[in-house]
């Protein structure tokens, strides 16, 4: 190992995007490996306004492996933290670094224990898929640790077994996970489909949803699902390959109209599945449903699709403009619709890119008061705006797939102790 001293600490801090599906992934086949019933798609959110940090730590004075998240130790005894960490330890390679005078071989990595931070920057309880970010950044981080020399295909396959949706976030742009066939699902991986780059125009708003409710896992509901739901075997087998298909192909074409229509069919299906479980799940409430028809009352009076809405496990919209262009008229209706309560601060209520308020021209309450009504709602102007009923929007983009940040101060833990900073 180490020749000496023995007190040294080497460590890595990663940065990894969060994704949303738009095509789901909503069953699992095998719950141990984390193998689905049918592909899926998704887009990356740039990682700048939500991503998660992770510091990954080795060294000979650690006495167990051990992590905190946003700040508060977790316990990493679950099957999903042991399986991770397991699969990279195997695949481990020998480090040297001059510099400090380490010296790790192969086989020591097995009785070396590491320390693990990790934070989001976004409310990890607002349900905005933290666990996608948090195992692909934990997998990306502990492979550069451990001089894992597996490609990111293969780095995919064990980012899915701490959560499916994770193995996608290995990636920037726009990613398919290929179900695979093979049992032990080595074939089960993510691909890039196209890089964030190559649909520039897209623009992003998170609407996130207040809600008292408490929701249920993504993990147990797929599983009541694909236990219950005749509608998810027939989804799984009969559309999902058609619209994978067709999804690809509006990709590769930056087809809008095709793109909004399957990935808002999609949703809604998968939104489907959850009301054919029994008991029945429902993700969506109120708010979300106003949303929704909102956005189909908009893209109908335009007689094209302006706007591609998606809601995962939870009440937040995610809501897609054609460009920047759209992505003002959206966040003008979206503020119209949902206005902060009195005396919110616009720069809290509207977080993210905001050029996208700028444009808008609302940067003050009194700019959200004036907003005419929609043209589509014609003499149909709501008696009642729903002020509250969105905690705050995020304005984002296609965004990058995870990166190393090499410079020391971003690392979460103390270069010297290897404890939380
Ligand atoms: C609705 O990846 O959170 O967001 O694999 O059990 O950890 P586990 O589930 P998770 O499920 C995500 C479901 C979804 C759709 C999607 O992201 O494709």
């Amino acid at each position: 190992m180490a020749d000496k001293p023995q007190n040294w600490v080497l460590m890595v801090t990663a940065q990894s995007p969060t994704n949303i599906a738009v095509i789901k992934y909503w069953g699992k086949r095998d719950e141990t490996l984390i193998l689905p019933v049918n592909d899926s798609i998704s887009v990356t959110l740039d990682p700048k306004h939500l991503c998660t940090t992770t510091t990954v730590a080795v060294s000979p004075s650690f006495d167990r492996d051990r992590m905190w998240l946003n700040g508060k130790e977790i316990s990493l005894s679950g099957g999903r933290y042991q399986n991770c960490l397991r699969e990279i330890r195997g695949r481990a390679s020998s480090v040297e670094d001059d510099e400090k005078g380490i010296r790790i071989q192969k086989q020591d990595w097995e009785k070396l224990h590491v320390h693990i931070a990790s934070y989001n920057n976004f409310p990890t309880a607002a349900g905005l898929a933290s666990s996608a970010a948090g195992f692909a950044c934990l997998v990306f981080a502990l492979a550069k640790l451990m001089n894992v020399k597996e490609d990111q295909g293969k780095l995919s396959a064990i980012a899915r077994q701490g959560s499916g949706s994770a193995c996608r976030s290995l990636y920037g742009g726009f990613v398919k996970w290929v179900m695979g066939n093979v049992e032990n699902g080595s074939d089960s991986i993510a691909i890039q489909l196209a890089s964030e780059t190559h649909w520039d125009d897209l623009v992003i708003i998170i609407a996130v949803v207040s809600s008292l409710q408490k929701e249920t896992s993504s993990t147990s509901g797929m599983r009541e699902s694909v236990e219950t739901s005749a509608l998810l075997n027939y989804r799984s087998k009969e559309v999902v390959p058609k619209r994978i298909l067709q999804m690809e192909e509006a990709i590769r074409t930056h087809d809008f109209p095709s793109f909004a229509r399957l990935t808002c069919a999609d949703s809604n299906q998968f939104h489907a599945v959850c009301l054919d479980t029994c008991p029945p799940i429902f993700y969506m409430n109120d708010t979300s449903h106003r949303i929704i028809n909102y956005m189909e009352k908009w893209n109908r009076f335009e007689e094209k699709p302006q706007v591609a809405y998606t809601f995962d496990a939870g009440p937040n919209a995610v809501l897609i403009a054609r460009n920047r262009k759209v992505a003002s008229l959206l966040l003008q209706r979206l503020l119209f619709y949902f206005p902060p309560l009195p005396d919110t601060d616009m720069d809290s209520y509207v977080l993210g890119d905001k050029s996208i308020l700028k444009d808008a021209g609302v940067e003050a309450m009194k700019d959200v008061e004036a907003l005419p009504s929609p043209p589509e709602l014609m003499n149909n102007v709501p008696s009642k705006r729903h002020a509250g009923d969105v905690s705050y929007f995020i304005c984002t983009r296609p965004g990058r797939g995870p990166i190393l940040l090499a410079d020391e101060s971003q690392a979460l833990l103390h270069p010297k102790t290897g404890l939380p900073k």
